[in-house]
């Protein structure tokens, strides 16, 4: 048996064959820093394993879930909406509960558009945007995000033509692999741009927990008439270190959501019930937490940021998402560099071509290890005598 053309036609996963190098080198007994992955290197919070044992010894919570999730969670996300964003949410219509955030983005191409329609995705951009549109039978154009434009795509640059079949638009600040955030007056262009084209908009808001330097990361859906025209996806994965546990929503435009809960209602049953009563826990409960965690990650990034310095390597600082988004020396390929990193320096980092045309010159660095490690991490890249000679900008 073979597995169906429209599967073999799926990129191939690029976290995985990633996560298959690395291992395959630890295997060897080497001792590798892995700046490679985006999987969050700390423990969920105590209140929130709590709020999971307890319920999971609950029988009730061992039934089916109602089909679109349990209120209780559903309120949760309207609240936290109300109270980070002081955005204003129906529980009954406008949220989606998701098995992730990733679920969400891979099916709604799906859900919302034709076979034979386009969409648009950002590139660089995470690689499981292109994996909902090929399962999705649609076509789709890229935007470059460049560090001239502050990783923000230039909606003029568009074409004509391009503007003209696009029906939807992915969009995710912080951003991965970049680094790069969005303000207000990004959104509220988007919305205007959304409405002009007829394009629906999604904005993956995977890392609106971590914004560096002061800034706390804006909600698409703050943006005035943001619900009009799209949804955002958001997931516990990132602000609560839950990433096992497959649990985020979506929120906003209620024609959508209720999409996303009809192909639902035929994929899955939503989420362990247990699953869905501690989500709530951390969507309610005290969130010193993540701001403890947002601290680490800023934290580690300064460290990365001075020691590349230190060694001359010319990189920007990120403004947010657990990522730094670092060019590669002059001479080398992004995959050149990856490679020669993990051969003769034993760390691991992304080669920024995975995430589309636009990567090509940079590897992405996660700050998911101890500062300790990351400082590490830069010593033994300092042996391998690239850098002398090229000038550092400031942090
Ligand atoms: C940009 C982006 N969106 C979505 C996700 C997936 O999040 P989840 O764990 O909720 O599926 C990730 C995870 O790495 C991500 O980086």
């Amino acid at each position: 048996m073979k597995a169906s053309i429209k599967l073999q036609k799926l990129p191939t996963q690029f976290f995985a064959a990633l996560a298959q190098k690395v291992s395959a080198t630890i295997s060897e007994g080497r001792d590798i820093i892995n700046l490679g992955q985006g999987n969050p290197d700390r423990p969920t919070p105590a209140h929130i394993i709590k709020a999971l044992q307890s319920t999971a010894e609950d029988p009730q919570n061992h039934k089916y879930s109602p089909f679109q999730g349990i209120q209780e969670l559903k309120e949760a996300a309207a609240n936290f909406y109300k109270r980070e964003y002081n955005v204003d949410i129906d529980p009954n219509t406008e949220v989606a509960i998701l098995g992730g955030a990733k679920t969400g983005l891979v099916e709604l191409p799906m859900a919302i558009l034709n076979p034979g329609d386009y969409m648009l995705l950002p590139d660089p951009g995470y690689p499981d945007y292109l994996s909902g549109a090929m399962l999705g039978d649609v076509y789709y154009d890229t935007f470059p995000l460049i560090e001239d434009n502050d990783f923000l795509p230039d909606y003029k640059a568009l074409s004509p033509e391009v503007k003209e079949r696009a029906k939807l638009i992915y969009l995710n600040y912080p951003n991965n692999p970049t680094g790069g955030t969005a303000d207000l007056s990004f959104f509220e262009e988007t919305v205007a741009f959304a409405k002009e084209n007829d394009i629906a908009v999604v904005h993956d808001f995977a890392y609106g927990a971590l914004g560096f330097d002061g800034v706390q990361p804006v909600s698409f859906l703050q943006a005035e008439g943001a619900k009009e025209v799209g949804i955002e996806f958001y997931t516990l994965s990132k602000t609560y270190n839950m990433a096992g546990w497959r649990v985020g929503f979506a929120v906003g435009n209620k024609d959508i959501i209720a999409a996303i809960n009809l192909i639902q209602d035929h994929l899955f049953c939503s989420l362990f019930p247990a699953v869905q009563h501690a989500a709530a826990a951390a969507l309610n409960g005290d969130q010193s937490c993540v701001e403890e965690q947002r601290a680490i990650y800023e934290s580690r990034r300064n460290v990365l940021i001075e020691e590349a310095h230190r060694i001359g390597w010319d990189v920007k600082a990120p403004k947010g998402s657990f990522f730094a988004w670092l060019k590669v020396p002059n001479g080398f390929t992004s995959e050149e560099f990856t490679n020669l990193l993990l051969e003769k320096a034993n760390v691991a980092v992304a080669s920024g071509n995975g995430f589309g045309e636009y990567g090509e010159g940079y590897v992405r660095v996660g700050l998911l290890v101890s500062e300790e490690r990351m400082k590490e991490a830069i010593m033994r890249i300092e042996k391998l005598g690239l850098f002398k000679g090229e000038p550092a900008s400031i942090l």
